[in-house]
């Protein structure tokens, strides 16, 4: 079969990525312009800021994963972009660098889901067996997902009310760490032991997740430390909030594997990245002999186009292609 290969552009939260990918598992060149150092000023991701900076990153860029491929426009065989789920203004600007493209060097438009990208980026560690099980756990999702087929998602478990990745952001700012908390409160987490008592989450569906009540107890803690005049040990909260919340998560992970028939599980997401989530899963998929794993290389965790490329060359090979009308959307639903 004949290459193909993919010019990828993600613009969702405060990532400016573009990656030139072959066969969807050959990164030719992956650029990640990152705005963490500006939002960790305020404390989290400033929409109006974060779209800004889009603006003067995306051309860059995209010129960067071209010049680092050795490629030409011409050599490009479609354009996939994230069209959503993620914040609208962020997500245009990527939208329209990709029509632009799309337009200019009359090229497919190929329109890619976000999350399916964080799901994809395990094909560059493995293929892919299918019916999978994806854990989807990011700032913006925290998903259970079975594909019985490439390119086919049905979401199983959600959460129902924060993102885990939102939850250890939530955390880090109340034990007043920089923004985002999560590989702060990861690296925190090593040097403490799980000393503070947190409550075990309830949900009426044992495949959903809930992250609210874990951060609301955290600040009670907080709360009655100030009150007994005693000094919190951050990095035993770091601890103690990690294997809570991981402790959570995973017993959804094992009653996904109880109730549904699958060949592999993925990680995905930015809190995919998590060191003590990626030891948990090697340790606890040996009871789990006849489920191959992957978890998705570092790089490949947060937002990267690598991924949306992976994802795209998917789409792409199954005719989804969009029109130049198509619009970002920030809610886009995973199908
Ligand atoms: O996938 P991602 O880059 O963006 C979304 O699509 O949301 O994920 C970002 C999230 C943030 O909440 C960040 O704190 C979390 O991933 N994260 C981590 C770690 N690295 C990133 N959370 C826990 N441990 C980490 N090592
Ligand atoms: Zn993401």
């Amino acid at each position: 079969m004949k290459d193909v290969v993919i010019l990828a552009i993600e613009s969702s939260c405060d990532e400016t990525a573009c990656a030139i990918v072959r066969n969807g598992h050959e990164i030719l060149s992956s650029k990640v312009a990152s705005q963490i150092d500006v939002h960790t000023k305020y404390g989290g991701v400033v929409p109006e800021v974060a779209s800004r900076i889009h603006v003067e990153n995306i051309s860059i860029v995209i010129k960067e994963a071209l010049v680092e491929s050795s490629l030409t426009m011409d050599d490009i065989d479609a354009i996939a972009v994230t069209v959503g789920p993620g914040l609208i203004g962020s997500l245009h600007i990527g939208v329209l660098a990709a029509k632009t493209l799309a337009l200019t060097y009359h090229k497919p438009l190929v329109p890619v889901q976000h999350i399916t990208g964080h799901i994809y980026a395990n094909a560059f560690v493995d293929e892919l067996k299918f019916p999978l099980l994806a854990l989807v756990v990011s700032g913006g999702h925290t998903e259970l997902v079975i594909m019985k087929e490439d390119y086919s998602f049905e979401e199983i478990g959600t959460t129902q009310d924060d993102a885990i990745g939102e939850a250890y952001d939530k955390v880090g700012r109340v034990l007043e760490l920089p923004y985002p908390g999560g590989p702060k409160i990861d690296k925190l987490a090593k040097e403490g032991k799980p000393v503070y008592q947190l409550p075990r989450v309830h949900t009426d569906n044992p495949l959903n997740f809930s992250f609210s009540g874990l951060k609301s107890a955290v600040m009670q803690s907080i709360k009655r430390c100030e009150r007994n005049g005693e000094v919190l040990n951050v990095a035993d909260m770091c601890t103690s909030f990690q294997e809570a919340a991981l402790n959570h998560l995973w017993s959804r992970v094992e009653e996904a594997l109880a109730n549904y028939d699958v060949r592999q599980l993925v990680l995905a997401g930015g809190v995919a990245a998590n060191s003590r989530l990626r030891e948990i899963c090697i340790e606890r998929m040996k009871k789990h002999p006849d489920v191959s794993y992957i978890i998705p290389p570092l790089a490949y965790c947060t937002d990267n186009a690598a991924m949306i490329g992976a994802s795209g060359y998917r789409a792409y090979l199954k005719g989804i292609t969009a029109d130049l009308d198509v619009e970002a959307d920030a809610s886009l639903e995973l199908v």
